[in-house]
This record gives structure tokens, sequence and C-alpha cells, in this order.
């Protein structure tokens, strides 16, 4: 990815360094597919007082989320728990960018992402199907296209789904 041309990058791709040193040096267990474990989830969003040093280079790592410090652990920790994680607050308290340093860190994407919005139907979150295949192949995987949750659930990837107030209710 060209970084120079993008005009947001993704926080696994504006933290990589950050994100592979603590990688490396990481030595506490994980919870399954967890690239990184709790403890070090939360020094990358939180802070840490000593660079983690990695290939010879001290990589600072700077505090993202500033506030609460025991409910960035509380987000943590239920996410461990495999439980789903809501995050309800006043607009532009940090809930989306909490939720992509949560993603990057554990699964190293952020984007695999459902934005809510009042057009949001069930396909969007659960799959769709690419009616041409469907038709030619019948209800085959090839034909299927998968959501982001759908995506999420293969992988074991967390599914961000922003905005969720927002689709209809019976949605
Ligand atoms: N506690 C915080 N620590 C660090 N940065 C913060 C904090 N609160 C807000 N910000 C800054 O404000 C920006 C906007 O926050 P963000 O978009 O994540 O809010 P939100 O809670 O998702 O809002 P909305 O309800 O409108 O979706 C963040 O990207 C960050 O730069
Ligand atoms: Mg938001």
């Amino acid at each position: 990815m060209d970084e120079q041309r993008l005009l947001r990058p993704p926080v696994e791709v504006r933290y990589k360094e950050e994100l592979e040193a603590l990688k490396a040096t990481d030595t506490d267990r994980k919870p399954e597919n967890w690239r990184l474990s709790p403890r070090a989830v939360r020094t990358f969003i939180l802070g840490s007082r000593t660079p983690v040093s990695y290939q010879g280079k001290s990589v600072p790592i700077g505090k993202k989320y500033f506030g609460n410090d025991a409910l960035v652990e509380r987000c943590i920790i239920t996410l461990a728990g495999n439980r789903g994680l809501m995050l309800v607050g006043e607009p532009g308290t940090a809930k989306t960018m909490l939720s992509e340093l949560l993603s990057a860190a554990i699964s190293g994407v952020s984007t695999n992402t459902i934005q809510g919005t009042a057009g949001t139907t069930e396909d969007m979150i659960k799959y769709s199907w690419n009616y041409a295949l469907l038709l030619a192949k019948g209800p085959s995987r090839e034909a299927l296209v998968p959501s982001p949750l759908y995506v999420g659930m293969e992988q074991g990837l967390l599914t961000r789904f922003e905005e969720i107030t927002r689709t209809p209710a019976e949605v």
C-alpha cells in the first residue's frame, strides 16, 4: 500500500512498526486467534513508559487513548471473554478510534467493518448472493457474497459494526 497517497491510513498501517515490535517481544499467553496478548493490546493503546527494543531499534509506544484507562482494560477483558463489545457514548468520544485500535491490535485489521445506516439490510450483515452465479451454479459457496461479519466469523477476526443505532430496528 502506498502510504503517501492515503488520506487516512488504517491503524494497522499507521502503527505498523509498533504492532510488529509488540508482537515480536510479547511473551504472554494469547487468547485463541489473537495476534497480541491482552497485556500487549493494553500497552499498544495506553502506551509504554519504556520503548520496546526491536530489530536493533528502540520503538516508543505512544499513548493513543486519553482518559479512562480502566475502560480500555474492560474492553480488552470483554473481548478476551469471547463476547461482543458495545461502545455507547456522546459523539466524538473516541468510540470509533478505540474500536479501530482494538481490532488492529487483536486481529491485525481494523477495516473489517459494517457501516450502519438507515439503509442497512440483513444481507449486508449476513451474506448476499451473486445472482448470475446463483442461477448458473445454484446456492454454492462460490455464489455467496460474504459480509464483513461472515468473513470475521470464518477467519476469526474482529468485526466492527459502526453506528449500529442507525440501522432499522427490525434489522
Ligand atoms: N479520549 C480520547 N483520546 C484520544 N483521542 C480522542 C479521545 N476522544 C476523542 N479523540 C479524538 O477525536 C476523534 C473522533 O473520535 P471518534 O470518531 O472515534 O468518536 P466517536 O465516539 O466514534 O464519535 P461518533 O459518535 O460521532 O461516531 C478521534 O479520532 C480522536 O482523534
Ligand atoms: Mg464513531
